[in-house]
């Protein structure tokens, strides 16, 4: 983790804010369009959040946070209790929605979701490729940064101030590659549209799976068998045998969890797409009796 400092917090659209998060020992960690980190709330919550600043800057680090009306004590401690000057840790930034090298990009973003996808617009056109941007919302004050967007692309960029358009009257020519952030409808709709689709979930898919069975973890550093019953998650079971592993979400979108399988096979659970010899155990769990983990 990393110390920061609440620099400044502002409003920057209907219940919205965005907050500079000011290194205070020296740089933070670099990032790239698309990344994002974990915020340490002083009540005990860890949230995710995209970086929506400059990469450039590693001074400080920029978010927005949208005030969730279901909110479980995140957003909502965000808006009504943080206050300039505060310290707050951070973690390294995560990048599971990393920009591809391509000829064309096309950028859909519903709400909140403009935030990743606010550096990466600006990175896809210092590449020279050809750029677009369908930034959709309930209502044009509910929609950050699009009128700086606006102003910084011209026709590049189509608002819906009323709702997203139909995905389908949508088209993403040969080398173009399409990239999605927002509610849950709407990657599902992109999705339907565009099978190769890239898109980032802070929430995750509703899906079955079979049911939980019991296996064992070996950590291989310690030479520790963990025994993980059919009703605790791989995660909570490693915790308990005090072989701490590392969480935010404990839903499979955020890759704090992430560690390295040596041996067996998982079941990946989780809404990121684990990376070879990778699970996250804390929806994860495995269709082998045993796996053997880097722990
Ligand atoms: S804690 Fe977020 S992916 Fe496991």
């Amino acid at each position: 983790m990393q110390k920061t400092l609440l620099e400044r917090i502002e409003r920057v659209a209907d219940d919205v804010v965005s907050l500079v998060l000011r290194g205070d020992e020296g740089q933070l960690a670099p990032w790239e369009p698309g990344a994002h980190i974990d915020l340490a709330l002083p009540n005990w919550l860890t949230r995710q959040y995209s970086l929506c600043g400059d990469p450039g800057d590693l001074a400080a680090h920029r978010i927005a946070v949208r005030l969730d009306p279901l909110s479980r004590g995140g957003s909502e401690y965000v808006h009504l209790h943080l206050r300039p000057g505060r310290t707050l840790e951070v973690s390294l930034p995560r990048n599971h929605f990393p920009l591809r090298p391509a000829a064309g990009y096309l950028f859909l973003a519903g709400g909140i979701g403009i935030t990743p996808i606010v550096p990466m617009m600006r990175a896809a056109v210092a590449s020279g490729a050809d750029v677009s941007l369908v930034y959709a919302g309930r209502s044009a004050s509910s929609m950050p940064f699009a009128a700086d967007l606006a102003a910084a692309y011209g026709d590049r960029v189509r608002l819906f101030d009323r709702g997203r358009p139909d995905l389908a009257t949508l088209t993403a020519g040969p080398g173009t590659e399409v990239y999605c952030c927002g509610p849950a409808s709407m990657l599902d709709a992109a999705e339907a549209v565009f099978p190769r689709v890239h898109v980032e979930r802070f929430q995750p898919v509703r899906r079955t799976f079979g049911p939980d069975t019991a296996f064992e973890a070996g950590c291989a550093r310690s030479g520790v068998t963990v025994p993980v019953p059919a009703d605790e998650s791989l995660l909570d079971a490693l915790n308990h045998a005090g072989r701490r592993v590392p969480s935010a979400c404990r839903e499979g979108v955020c890759g704090s969890c992430q560690v390295s399988v040596l041996d067996g096979e998982p079941e990946h659970r989780d809404d990121i797409g684990a990376p070879a010899g990778r699970m996250y155990p804390c929806v994860s769990r495995s269709r082998s009796p045993r796996l053997v983990l880097d722990l």
